[in-house]
C-alpha cells in the first residue's frame, strides 16, 4: 500500500522534468544549450549545491507566462498524487523570475490554477511557501515581500534558501519580522551545507516553526537535544542528499540515528525532477537501503501531517 503523506519540502522550479523544460523552450522560443532530454539529464551531475543552483536557474529560462507555472505545478501534482502524496508545501522562488522580467503575478496566478483546484483533480491540498534567495541581499527580500502584498490570500508562508554557506539566517531578521507581523509562517533551510549555529540562528532569530535539511544538527548534540526537546519538525530530503554529496551514499544517511535520537524527521523530495525522485521515491530508497520498519515509515508520514501548517482538525483527520 501506498503510505499517505504530506510533502514539506519541494521547490516547484525543481520538478521541472527535461521534457516539460523542453516543450515550454519551444512554446516560448527559448533556445536551450543542450541537445535534448538525454544530454539535458546528463547534465544532471553535481559535485555541491552550487553547481545545482547553477542549472537549476539556468533553465527556469523557459518559465515564463501563467500557462508555464500552472502546467509545471499540474505535472508535480499529478506525480505526487501517485505516489501517496496527499498535502503538499510548496516553495517558490519569486527572485529568480523578476530577475528574468517575470513578474510576481505571473508566477503567483499561474501556480495558483493548479493549485487553487487541486483538491479536486488530484486529491491533494496545498499551500504555497514563497521563498526569498539568501545570496540576494536583505534589502531585495523585502521588496520581494512588498511585490507579494497583494497575493497575501494565497501564500501561507516565507522560507530562505539558495547558497547557504556564507549567508547566516540573521541577514534576514528584519524580513521575516516583516513577514510575521503580515501573519505568515516562517521556515528556512539550514544545516544543509550551512553549520549547525545556523540551525539554532533561524529558531532563535528567524523564529521559524520547522527546518528545512537541518541534516547538520548532528554535529552538536546539545542542538539535537533542544530540537528533540522543542519538536522541531526538520524536513530531511534524503535522495537530494546524495546528489548534492551532503552524503557520500543513501547508506550512510544519518536519518535512522536521528530517528533513534527522538527528532522530528519527515522525508521529502527537494527537487525531484533533478535528483532523482519524488517523495514516494524516497520513501521507498531510504525504506529499501536504510532498511527502515513499517512503524518507522508510519511515523515519518505521521509526522508530515503534524508538522505541516493544515490547521482545520476536520482538514487533518480528512487526510
Ligand atoms: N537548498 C537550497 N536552495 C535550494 C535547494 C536546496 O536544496 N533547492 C532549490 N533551492
Ligand atoms: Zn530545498
Amino acid at each position: 500500500m501506498v503510505l499517505p503523506k504530506a510533502e514539506l519540502h519541494l521547490h516547484i522550479e525543481g520538478t521541472l522534468e527535461p521534457e516539460l523544460a523542453f516543450e515550454l523552450a519551444e512554446r516560448n522560443g527559448v533556445e536551450l544549450p543542450w541537445a535534448g532530454t538525454e544530454a539535458l539529464r546528463e547534465a544532471y551531475r553535481f559535485q555541491d549545491l552550487q553547481s545545482f543552483l547553477n542549472l537549476y536557474y539556468e533553465l527556469m529560462a523557459v518559465l515564463r507566462t501563467e500557462r508555464d507555472f500552472e502546467d509545471l505545478a499540474d505535472a508535480y501534482l499529478a506525480r505526487a498524487a501517485a505516489q501517496g502524496v496527499r498535502h503538499a508545501e510548496i516553495f517558490f522562488d519569486p527572485q529568480a523570475h523578476i530577475a528574468r522580467g517575470v513578474g510576481m503575478g505571473t508566477v503567483v496566478e499561474g501556480l495558483w490554477r493548479a493549485l487553487g483546484r487541486s483538491r479536486e483533480t488530484h486529491g491533494v491540498s496545498t499551500r504555497l511557501i514563497m521563498c526569498f534567495l539568501r545570496d540576494e541581499s536583505a534589502e531585495s527580500a523585502m521588496a520581494t515581500l512588498e511585490e507579494a502584498k497583494p497575493y497575501l490570500d494565497r501564500i501561507t508562508g516565507v522560507g530562505l534558501d539558495s547558497a547557504e554557506v556564507g549567508h547566516p539566517p540573521a541577514k534576514f531578521r528584519a524580513v521575516y519580522e516583516a513577514a510575521a507581523a503580515l501573519g505568515l509562517r516562517r521556515v528556512a533551510h539550514a544545516g544543509e551545507e550551512g553549520p549547525p549555529a545556523y540551525i539554532a540562528e533561524a529558531l532563535d532569530v528567524l523564529g521559524v516553526e520547522r527546518i528545512d535539511h537541518g541534516l547538520r544538527c548532528m554535529e552538536d548534540p546539545a542542538l539535537v537535544e533542544r530540537l528533540v526537546r522543542e519538536r522541531v519538525p526538520l524536513t530531511l530530503c534524503p535522495l537530494s542528499n546524495v546528489r548534492l554529496r551532503a552524503v557520500d551514499t543513501l547508506a550512510d544517511h544519518p536519518l535512522p540515528a536521528m530517528l533513534d535520537a527522538g527528532l522530528m524527521c519527515t522525508v521529502n523530495s527537494d527537487d525531484p525532477a533533478y535528483f532523482g525522485g519524488y517523495a514516494g521515491d524516497n520513501f521507498d530508497a531510504v525504506q529499501r537501503v536504510l532498511g527502515l520498519s513499517q512503524e518507522r515509515l508510519r511515523e515519518l508520514a505521521r509526522n508530515s501531517f503534524l508538522a505541516s501548517f493544515l490547521e482545520d482538525e476536520e482538514e487533518l483527520r480528512a487526510r
